[in-house]
């Protein structure tokens, strides 16, 4: 029995400006998917695993959870963030980045820096160890993770997020995912932490 189950789009496919619906179908029920089977698949595996008492295959088996897990919760955040119309934060989360980034423009600044040189992801996290915001790289999807930071933003930088639409001008697409955030989401779940 799987443990892990797809999530649906938040949006409808067709929903975003400058992000289209066949670059989004791939994305989400192909690429995402995948994440989500690799993570049952390995699950099987650990079962068999423990109840063979053969570990022999541990290693493997911990870096590729560690790969597809982070692939799947990061995913499901991307696609959480979308589906808005772009703006800014609100409330709480505007005084955050203001507090820790000195503005809005200085933070997405940064933001845009690390995604042009970022192989996976970049990730607006909230550390608790230091009670900051920070952005995160994350090359692949777990390489670069901060143990105890909660991301709340997430941007996929992996060729699949945008080759369909803009080839390699990634810089477009960046534009376009700005257009498209769900500030109240995202401000309502920094709110929650
Ligand atoms: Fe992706």
């Amino acid at each position: 029995m799987n443990i892990f189950e797809m999530k649906p789009l938040p949006f409808d496919y067709d929903a975003l400006e400058g992000i289209s619906e066949k670059q989004i179908r791939y994305h989400h029920d192909k690429h995402y998917l995948s994440y989500v089977n690799n993570r049952n698949d390995i699950e099987q595996k650990l079962n068999d695993a423990r109840e063979k008492g053969d570990f022999s295959a541990i290693r493997t088996l911990k870096l590729n959870e560690s790969h597809n897990a982070s692939g799947m919760i990061l995913h499901e955040l991307y696609f959480d963030c979308l589906g808005g119309k772009g703006g800014k934060p609100v409330e709480r989360l505007t005084d955050k980045i203001d507090q820790d980034f000195g503005s809005f423009e200085n933070w997405k600044k940064e933001f845009l820096a690390i995604a042009k040189s970022s192989r996976g992801w970049v990730l607006l996290c909230f550390d608790p160890s230091d009670g900051r915001l920070h952005n995160f790289s994350v090359d692949f999807h777990d390489i670069g993770a901060v143990w105890g930071a909660i991301p709340i933003l997430a941007l996929d930088v992996w060729e699949h997020a945008y080759y369909i639409d803009y080839g390699p001008d990634k810089e477009k697409y960046f534009e376009a995912f700005f257009n498209n955030l769900n500030w109240e989401r995202i401000s309502d779940d920094f709110d929650r932490i």
